[in-house]
């Protein structure tokens, strides 16, 4: 991947890796997710999916409640990657991102397929007015 920062192509690397893992045999879309914590830590997830297919849980919120079960509630997430093993555009669906909400930097950039390529955002533009009850 060109010009796109050595970390978050290893990030990306990474969430390629967890998307080996992805129990999909209903799509058949096998997705990664790899989160960069402020810590240093890099916490991974992928989709798994249930007969019931409402049920199915996406690699981001996979790799989100696991880095909150290992690392704590007081984690913070400085960078997202996101990869598929499809050649398929896969930017974070809208819930994975008012997930990520809680706990993700506003300026953490996240990487993912798009239809040009892998497209870097920063989380803020991703989801501009998440679900909060606070008035700011
Ligand atoms: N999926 C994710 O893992 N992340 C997303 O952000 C959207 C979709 C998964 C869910 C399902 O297993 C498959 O992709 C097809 O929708």
């Amino acid at each position: 991947m060109t010009n796109l920062d050595p970390a978050l192509d290893s990030l990306l690397v990474q969430a390629r890796a967890a998307a080996q893992n992805s129990y999909s045999p209903y799509s058949g879309f096998k997705v990664g997710a790899a989160l960069r914590l402020t810590s240093g830590e890099i916490v991974t997830g992928t989709n798994v999916e249930n007969v019931s297919y409402g049920l199915t849980m996406c690699a981001e919120r996979s790799a989100l409640v696991r880095a909150v079960s290992e690392c704590g509630p007081g984690i913070r997430i400085a960078a997202v990657a996101v990869m598929n093993l499809n050649s398929a555009a896969s930017p974070p669906c809208g819930a994975c991102r008012q997930m990520l909400a809680e706990f993700i930097l506003p300026d953490a950039p996240v990487v993912f397929p798009a239809a040009e390529g892998v497209r870097v955002m920063s989380f803020s533009e991703l989801l501009p007015l998440a679900f909060d009850m606070k008035l700011k």
